[in-house]
C-alpha cells in the first residue's frame, strides 16, 4: 500500500481509476513527449565509498559460526571450499573489486545449498502484535523477505503510525506514514527474527539529489536484490519527495545487514504511463535474476515487470506489461509455484483489505504471456486473513514447496484488527495456489512442510473486521433467515464492528475441521442462539441469554468429527449482536505439538546396521537406513530432550516386504514396546508410525532392534517432540 503525497492522502476510487484507466487507454503506451525521463537514460549515481570488502569481512565471519556437525557432508564440503576461498580473499589486500564480488557470492551460493540434518517446525501466531528476538516490536511494512545464503533477511518500512497502533490497537489513526527507518530482521526459520540494523533512516544522503530520506514526503515498497557482479545488494523503494518528483530510489550495501547509501534515483521505468510506480515488491528468479514488480501510479491499471540491470542492477530496464484491469490493482507482488509465474495485487480502495487478484504466466516465463485476473481461491472468505497482499516467499523444502503470503494489515490507518503482519501458507492443490487462511500454524523451513497450529480459530473474519465499512452481507458469513447479515459500529473490547442478526434472521459459516473437542467463545449483546453443528449432524447449542452490554460467552467440550463444521448466530425472537468469535480445539489428542525435531536415520549421531541407501524415492534428507536382514542389525538414534519427561517419536518407515518386520523400541537400553512396522506395499510407500516414550534430558538413544531374522524395514528418520511440561 502507498500513496502518492501524505499531504494528499486522498486515494483514487475505483470510479476515478475507471476514467484514468480510460485516458491511459487513449495515450499512447510509451512514455511519450509529456513525461519526462531524464533519469532512465542517464547513468546511474554510483556512491564513492566501497567498502566491499567490509561487506566480504563481515559475511565470513558470520558464516565461520557454522558447524558441520549440523548438515549433510555433502552440502558442507562445498561449502567448506567457498568459506575457505572468501576468508582468503578477504585477509588479501591486494584482491580486486571483482574478485571480492566473486568470492562472495560463490560463499553465498554454497551456503544456500546447505542441508541442515535437523529441521523443526516452528508456529507462526497471526492476529497479534510480533516482536523480535530480544522482545521488542516489529516494525516491518510493504517489504520483502529475501534468502541470501542460509540466511532470511526480512526489510520493510517503519512508520511513526506503527508505533502509535501498537499502543493503542482501539481507534483509527489517519495515515500517519512518517518514514522512521528500514530494519532489517534475519533468521533461520521465518520465524523468529532477530534484529539485525536500520540499513537507511531519515539520515540516510539522497547523494547527488540532495538532501536526505527524512526530507521525503514518502518511503515504502521495496525489496533487497543481490548483484553478483556488484557484489552489492541493492534495495529499490518508492520515494515521492517534494523537489525530486516521484521515482525509484535505489540504495546500496555492501552486506545484507550494513548501513544502505545512495545508488540512483529512477522517476519512469520506460513502458510505465507515469513517473514513480503504484505499488512495488522485487521478485528474485531461481536463475538469480531479479525484477521489479509493479503497477503504474496513478490509476494502477497495468501491471508490469522490468528487468533489473544486471550490471548493477540500480536500473530497472523497459517493463513489460503483463495484465490490465480497469478498476486499477495495487500490492504487487510475484512467486512462483511448480514452474509458473503469479503475479498477485489487491483492490485499488486505501489501505484495505482485498482478496487476492492474479495472473498466472501461461507458458514458464517471467516476461511471457499471463492469463486474465482471476481471484486467488481462499481469499475470498476474509479477504486474505484481513489483509492487503504485501509480499511472497517461496521456500523450496527438501519435501514440498510452500509459498508464504505475507499480507499487510495497515491497521494503524484502516482499524482493521490486531496485527501488522499476517502470514499463512499458499500450497498447489493441483489445479494452482490455495491460500489457507488459519491464524496460527506450523512451518518448516528446511522441509518446507506445514500444519494447522494447535491454537488454531477455524472461524473466518471472526472479528467482523474484514469489510472495513458498514455492509448489508458481511463477508465469510451467509444469511439463514430473511434479514441481512449486517455489522455495526462498536464491536465487543473496543474493537470497530460487530455482527449483528435481528429477529427473524440469522447468519451461518461452515469450516473443514479435523476431528476433535472444541471450545466455541464470543462476546454479545442482546439475545439469540449460536450453534455449532458437526458433521454428523449433530447440534451443539448456546443459549445466549439477554445482556444489554458486551458479554464473554463461552460452550466447551464440542466433540466434532472430521469434515464440515456449521457455525449458526440466529436472533431468535430478538436482536443479537456477536464479536470476536473463536472455535479452537481443545487439547487433547494432541498435547501441545509444540515443536518436534526430525532425526535422519543416514547422518551421524544415527547408526544403521546395514547400508545407507537412497534407491528408493520419497525419503526425506539424503538416503534412508537399509539395515541388513538379520535379528541384530539395529538403527540407532540419539536424541535431545530439553527435559525428563513423555515424548512422541514418529518412525518413518518403508516396508516393502510382504511380512511385518516388528522391533523392539529400546530407550536407553530399556525395551518399552515392540514397533509392529507392518507391510507398506512396496519401498517407496514410506509411512510413519508413532510411539510414546519416556525421555531423559539431555542425550537419550532410541534404538529399533529388529525381533526377527527378516530385520528393520527401511528407515527414514524419527520425529521427536516432547509434551510440553
Ligand atoms: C530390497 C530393497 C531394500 C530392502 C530389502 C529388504 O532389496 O531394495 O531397500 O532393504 O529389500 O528386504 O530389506
Ligand atoms: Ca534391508
Amino acid at each position: 500500500m502507498t500513496f502518492t503525497a501524505r499531504r494528499s492522502p486522498r486515494r483514487w476510487g475505483p470510479l476515478v481509476a475507471t476514467a484514468l484507466f480510460a485516458l491511459a487507454l487513449a495515450a499512447p503506451a510509451s512514455p511519450g513527449s509529456a513525461a519526462v525521463d531524464d533519469s532512465a537514460q542517464t547513468e546511474p549515481r554510483v556512491a564513492a565509498d566501497s567498502t566491499i570488502a567490509d561487506g566480504l569481512e563481515a559475511m565470513v565471519s558470520d558464516y565461520e559460526t557454522r558447524v558441520p556437525t549440523e548438515y549433510t557432508t555433502d552440502s558442507w564440503t562445498p561449502f567448506a571450499e567457498a568459506l575457505t576461498t572468501a576468508a582468503d580473499v578477504s585477509e588479501d589486500d591486494a584482491a580486486t573489486e571483482a574478485e571480492v564480488a566473486d568470492a562472495k557470492t560463490e560463499l553465498q551460493t554454497a551456503a544456500s545449498g546447505l542441508e541442515p540434518l535437523q529441521s523443526t517446525f516452528a508456529t507462526i501466531t497471526n492476529d497479534t502484535f510480533w516482536n523480535d528476538t530480544d522482545g521488542n516490536p516489529i516494525y516491518s511494512q510493504g517489504g520483502g523477505v529475501f534468502k541470501f545464503g542460509d540466511t532470511y533477511y526480512w526489510y520493510g518500512v517503519h512508520y511513526t503510525g506503527a508505533e502509535y497502533y501498537r499502543d493503542n490497537p482501539t481507534r483509527k489513526y489517519d495515515g500517519d506514514v512518517r518514514f522512521v527507518s528500514i530494519p532489517v530482521y534475519s533468521s533461520q526459520d521465518l520465524v523468529n527474527w532477530t534484529f539485525e540494523n536500520e540499513v537507511a533512516t531519515t539520515s540516510t544522503s539522497l547523494g547527488s539529489l540532495g538532501g536526505n530520506l527524512g526530507s521525503a514526503g514518502w518511503v515504502g515498497r521495496l525489496g533487497v536484490a543481490y548483484n553478483e557482479n556488484t557484489g552489492k545488494y541493492v534495495l529499490p523503494v518508492q520515494m515521492w519527495h517534494p523537489t525530486h518528483d516521484h521515482g525509484v530510489l535505489f540504495l546500496q550495501g555492501d552486506s545484507p545487514t550494513g548501513d544502505f547509501t545512495f545508488g540512483n534515483f529512477q522517476r519512469q521505468v520506460v513502458n510505465s504511463p507515469t513517473t514513480g510506480t503504484g505499488d512495488q515488491t522485487v521478485f528474485t528468479d531461481e536463475d538469480g535474476q531479479d525484477y521489479l514488480i509493479f503497477s503504474n501510479r496513478e490509476g494502477r491499471s497495468r501491471a508490469f515487470v522490468s528487468k533489473l540491470r544486471s550490471s548493477d542492477s540500480l536500473y530497472a530496464e523497459p517493463a513489460v506489461e503483463i495484465g490490465r484491469h480497469g478498476d486499477g490493482r495495487e500490492g504487487n507482488a510475484m512467486f512462483k509455484l511448480d514452474g509458473e509465474y503469479f503475479m498477485c495485487a489487491s483492490d485499488l480502495h486505501g489501505w484495505n483489505t482485498s482478496v487476492n487478484y492474479c495472473l498466472e504466466s501461461t507458458q514458464g516465463s517471467v516476461q511471457g504471456d499471463y492469463s486474465d485476473y482471476f481471484t486467488m481461491p481462499g481469499t475470498e472468505m476474509d479477504y486474505s486473513h484481513v489483509t492487503q497482499t504485501g509480499f511472497f516467499v517461496t521456500v523450496e523444502g527438501t519435501e514440498q514447496d510452500t509459498v508464504l503470503y505475507a499480507g499487510d494489515r495497515w491497521a494503524d490507518f484502516a482499524w482493521n484488527g490486531i496485527g501488522y503482519n499476517q502470514w499463512v501458507p499458499i500450497t498447489d492443490e493441483g489445479d494452482g495456489p490455495q491460500f489457507h487462511s488459519v491464524s496460527q500454524w506450523e512451518f518448516n523451513a528446511t522441509t518446507g512442510e506445514w500444519r494447522v497450529g494447535p491454537d488454531n480459530n477455524y472461524i473466518l473474519n471472526p472479528d467482523v473486521q474484514a469489510d472495513r465499512i458498514i455492509v448489508s452481507n458481511v463477508v465469510g458469513w451467509s444469511r439463514t433467515g430473511s434479514g441481512g447479515v449486517g455489522n455495526v459500529e462498536g464491536g465487543a473490547n473496543g474493537s470497530r464492528f460487530a455482527l449483528h442478526v435481528n429477529n427473524g434472521s440469522g447468519a451461518r459459516q461452515e469450516m473443514e475441521v479435523p476431528a476433535g473437542t472444541y471450545t466455541l467463545g464470543l462476546y454479545t449483546k442482546g439475545s439469540g442462539q449460536v450453534t455449532v453443528t458437526g458433521a454428523d449432524g449433530r447440534a451443539h447449542v448456546l443459549n445466549v441469554p439477554s445482556s444489554s452490554g458486551w458479554t464473554e460467552r463461552e460452550l466447551t467440550g464440542i466433540e466434532l468429527p472430521a469434515g464440515t463444521a456449521t457455525v449458526t448466530v440466529d436472533g431468535g425472537s430478538g436482536n443479537l449482536t456477536a464479536d470476536q468469535f473463536s472455535l479452537v480445539r481443545q487439547g487433547g489428542e494432541d498435547p501441545d505439538p509444540g515443536d518436534s525435531t526430525r532425526y535422519e536415520a543416514e547422518s551421524s549421531p544415527a547408526v544403521c546396521s546395514g547400508t545407507i541407501d537412497a534407491d528408493h524415492a520419497g525419503f526425506s534428507g539424503s538416503g534412508f537406513c537399509n539395515g541388513d536382514n538379520a535379528d541384530n542389525a539395529y538403527a540407532e538414534f540419539t536424541v535431545q530432550a530439553s527435559a525428563a519427561g513423555t515424548a512422541t517419536l514418529d518412525l518413518r518407515f518403508a516396508n516393502g516386504s510382504s511380512a511385518a518386520r516388528p522391533a523392539d523400541v529400546i530407550v536407553n537400553g530399556s525395551t518399552v514396546e515392540t514397533a509392529s512396522l507392518p507391510t507398506t506395499g512396496s519401498w517407496t510407500g514410506w509411512t510413519t508410525q508413532t510411539v510414546t516414550v519416556q525421555l531423559d534430558a539431555g542425550a537419550n538413544t532410541i534404538r529399533l532392534d529388529p525381533t526377527t531374522a527378516n530385520g528393520l524395514p527401511n528407515i527414514d528418520y524419527l520425529d521427536v517432540e516432547q509434551a510440553s511440561g
